[in-house]
């Protein structure tokens, strides 16, 4: 099966590129983070103290993450809810921060991720797609974009919800986040020598999308 692994720091525009490029090759595409989500999802509602290995080690035991995909959408799964929507609040973006750094926590997932990229040809997004999970794709892209431009980006999309949104308070949780994701003792955010870095700053969401299209080898 071919991939195409994509990494790069929180906030970059990953999943919609992602999502454009999987359009583009008629593929899936694989959205790792809403894995750590559902995780910390389990965690938020037993309630545990997400600083205490134990506790989350304990509560690994007791969940089971699955994906699906319907109508081309990724639907996420913990115990057999499908808990897409609750995926994405500014609590679950801090608790996943800090949960992902657990060894246990990403080898509870490992096989799950490399098993549905074995099943089909899929566009794989997330912090350690290059560096682990796909070691051995032959389409590795790190998406960067300097923290203010990424907070700007941010900004920008929750206002448009009609959010009420603090550019400070944004910047700082990014910051915070690319320090959790990159300094971590197993599989930290890296961009790997194999993989083609795109700086999308002053780039627009096609641009990007072209300069991967670009270069993603199909045989
Ligand atoms: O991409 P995201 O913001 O949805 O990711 C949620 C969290 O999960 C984020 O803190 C980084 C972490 N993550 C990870 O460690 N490895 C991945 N492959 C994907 C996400």
């Amino acid at each position: 099966m071919l991939s195409v692994a994509i990494d790069g720091p929180a906030g970059v525009g990953k999943s919609t590129v992602s999502k454009l490029v999987a359009k583009k090759l008629g593929w899936h595409c694989l959205d790792t983070g809403a894995l750590y989500r559902a995780i910390a999802v389990a965690c938020q509602r037993a309630k545990i103290d997400i600083n205490n290995i134990d506790e989350v080690k304990a509560l690994l035991k007791t969940i089971e993450i699955d994906v699906k995909f319907k109508d081309g959408l990724q639907h996420t799964y913990l115990n057999g809810e499908d808990v897409t929507k609750y995926l994405r609040t500014e609590e679950i973006d801090m608790l996943a921060s800090v949960t992902s750094a657990y060894k246990e926590v990403r080898d509870s997932i490992i096989d799950l991720q490399r098993n549905l990229a074995k099943k089909e040809n899929l566009v794989v997004e997330g912090r350690d797609i290059t560096s682990n999970v796909l070691k051995d794709s032959k389409n590795k892209f790190y998406l960067d974009a300097s923290p203010e431009e990424r907070a700007n980006r941010r900004y920008k999309e929750r206002l448009a919800r009609g959010e009420e949104v603090d550019y400070q308070d944004i910047l700082e949780d990014l910051i915070q986040r690319d320090k959790n994701d990159m300094t971590r003792k197993i599989a930290p955010l890296v961009c790997t020598s194999d993989s083609i870095r795109i700086d999308t700053t002053k780039l627009t969401i096609d641009q990007v999308v072209d300069k991967m299209l670009e270069n993603i080898k199909l045989n």
